[in-house]
């Protein structure tokens, strides 16, 4: 995980009541928390293993037999520290007297998680510092109880608006870098969001905070097996307002893994945004054959599983290319009894015959749209990750354009709103092309907020979906 640069503020004056001195008490004997000690293995399994925080904590949870109150507690702690990340080493780099590269990693793990209860919970201060000092006794022993305690009271001082004033820029001075800290993101995430907005104000700063929501279950009805009304009666869910295929379920009903069309394979777990995706490259209008399809980055088989109903209804195939074998697998998986063939190859030389009728690349990306997923990935992922990965979205968009037909369509998708992964791309391979581009926005019916076009960029903020990419050409 990285840590983003200091700001030369100073803290100015205390604005919130802190705990009461509270002694060190080295032999008091620590009390069991099964909350916060979940939250901070997973913190410490984030920066230590690069783990990803929703995939560790769930395993713990279930592992040590914690639900209820304390299984709510330790998601929010955990997920909440993980996104607050930065703006938290911030604020304790303004109360440690060492640079926290010195700090050793697990008591600053501790700190974070002490710091997040101060500034972002309804937890009591005195609380929030005592239960971290009793994770720290226990953990590292009495020696460094002290200074997480005066560290812990030294965050206590202010509330986080207090603190910004010290570590943001002001709005005036810089409005990226003031909303990037107000909604803790690093700055080149926050400026790439304004970039493609368009703005630096309200709309940026929605976007941004739609990254801390915690996103709706969305479930794709397999075409063919089950309506998305069908599926909604039977899980309680609502039809999706833009995918026909779509059903949103409230947050928070349950590990979708659990219900009946899932396990019966009647459905599937996929953003509406992904959705809608796959089935306006199916929509939009071609003149001649149109019986071979292709996914060219098909891992681990979403979109390729809708595709593959939809190309077996009208009588057609799908070839899925997809070069790492376990994720080849999930695709088998995913496409069991369609009429889809998989290809463990590199999509740039997949070693297929041309003269496909549709293609959809599904490039890797940053992951830029999918923030509110994966707590920790926005201070994970590098401005310096964006130049590999256009390189690699323009060979996969090139070598479609060479698979497809003349007249054939390539959809370019990326989950990520970033303009060198999303135009970028596009304006580099068509120069080189014969390709045209498209009007994308006919073929998302009824989704509302489309802009100028011709590409659709979705957002959390106004779609409720991840801020998917979608671009149309023609050979
Ligand atoms: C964004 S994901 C695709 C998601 C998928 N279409 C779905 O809906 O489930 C990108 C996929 O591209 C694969 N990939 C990476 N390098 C590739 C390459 N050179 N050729 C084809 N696929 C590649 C990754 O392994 C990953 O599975």
């Amino acid at each position: 995980m990285t840590q983003p640069g200091k700001r030369s503020h100073r803290p100015s004056r205390p604005q919130r009541s802190h705990p009461p001195k509270r002694p060190a008490t080295p032999d008091r004997p620590p009390v069991d928390d099964p909350a916060r000690r979940a939250a901070l293995d997973t913190l410490r399994a984030v920066r230590a293993d690069d783990a990803y925080a929703n995939l560790v904590l769930p395993r713990l949870l279930r592992e040590r037999r914690i639900t209820g109150r304390d299984a709510a507690l330790a998601t929010e702690l955990a997920y909440g520290t993980c996104r607050a990340w930065g703006l938290l080493d911030e604020i304790l780099a303004e109360c440690v007297d060492r640079p926290l590269g010195k700090v050793e990693p697990v008591l600053l793990d501790a700190l974070r998680l002490g710091a997040y209860q101060l500034l972002r919970t309804r937890i009591p201060a005195h609380a929030a510092v005592a239960s971290t000092v009793d994770i720290v006794r226990r953990d590292l022993g009495p020696r460094v109880t002290g200074f997480a305690n005066a560290v812990l009271r030294k965050v206590s001082e202010r509330d986080e608006a207090g603190w910004l004033t010290s570590v943001a820029p002001t709005l005036e001075e810089d409005p990226v870098g003031h909303l990037a800290a107000r909604t803790s993101h690093p700055r080149w995430i926050a400026r790439a969001f304004a970039d493609a907005l368009g703005t630096t104000g309200d709309d940026l700063a929605a976007a941004l905070q739609a990254d801390d929501e915690r996103p709706a279950v969305h479930l794709v009805a397999r075409p063919g097996e089950v309506t998305a009304e069908e599926l909604a009666a039977m899980t309680g869910g609502d039809p999706a307002p833009y995918s026909p295929y779509g059903v949103r379920l409230e947050p928070g009903s349950g590990d979708p893994a659990d219900l009946d069309p899932i396990r019966e394979r009647l459905a599937g777990v996929q953003d509406e945004g992904s959705q809608l995706c796959a089935v306006a490259l199916t929509r939009a209008p071609l003149e001649g054959s149109d019986l071979r399809w292709l996914d060219l980055c098909a891992g681990p088989g979403g979109k390729a599983a809708l595709l593959g109903a939809l190309a077996g209804i009208n009588g057609g195939t799908l070839d899925a290319v997809e070069p790492a074998p376990h994720r080849a697998r999930l695709v088998e998986q995913a496409t069991q009894g369609q009429p889809v063939t998989i290809h463990v190859a590199d999509g740039r030389e997949p070693g297929l015959t041309g003269g496909f009728d549709r293609v959809l690349v599904d490039a890797p990306c940053t992951g830029l749209g999918a923030l509110r997923r994966r707590p920790e990935s926005r201070w994970r992922r590098r401005p310096e990750d964006v130049g590999d990965l256009t390189k690699l979205q323009s060979e996969l968009l090139t070598s479609a354009l060479e698979l497809v037909r003349p007249g054939g369509l390539v959809a370019y998708v990326v989950c990520s709103p970033h303009l060198s992964e999303t135009e970028g791309v596009i304006s580099s391979v068509v120069r080189k092309t014969d390709a045209t581009v498209l009007d994308a926005r006919p073929h998302f019916d009824g989704v509302p907020d489309l802009g100028e076009g011709p590409y659709v960029q979705l957002w959390p903020h106004r779609h409720g979906t991840d801020a998917m990419f979608f671009a149309l050409l023609r050979r």
